[in-house]
């Protein structure tokens, strides 16, 4: 796995990753989106394209986002993919600079 969606994006789900995205990489969930390592091709477009700074090279992970590698491979099994960008969660400019939302985070 090389890329992977981390804590930022929890509550903004901005989507401009999506759209730059040459293959069909990201899956939805109710407010976050994940990667599917399965189906990366470690192309980095994705990681400047997000406003929330949310995606990284496993190799630059902050410690503090590790338990996002788990979440990605698991919740991308289940969730369904998204194939363009849609409009950010409505109040995303308010959570975009929040730290520590984990608890934040919606699995259904
Ligand atoms: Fe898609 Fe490239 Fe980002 Fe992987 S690194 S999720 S292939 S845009
Ligand atoms: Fe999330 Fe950033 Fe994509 S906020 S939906 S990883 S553009």
């Amino acid at each position: 796995m090389a890329y992977v969606v981390a804590e930022p994006c929890v509550r903004c789900k901005y989507t401009d990753c999506v759209d730059v995205c040459p293959v069909d990489c990201f899956h939805e969930g109710p407010n976050f989106l994940v990667i599917d390592p399965k189906a990366c091709i470690d192309c980095s477009l994705c990681v400047d394209e997000c406003p929330a700074g949310a995606i990284f090279a496993i190799e630059h992970l902050p410690d503090k986002y590790e338990k996002y590698i788990t979440l990605n491979i698991e919740l991308s099994q289940s969730w369904p993919l998204i194939h363009s960008k849609i409009d950010p969660l409505e109040d995303a400019d308010d959570w975009v600079d929040v730290e520590d939302k984990f608890h934040e985070l919606r699995l259904s």
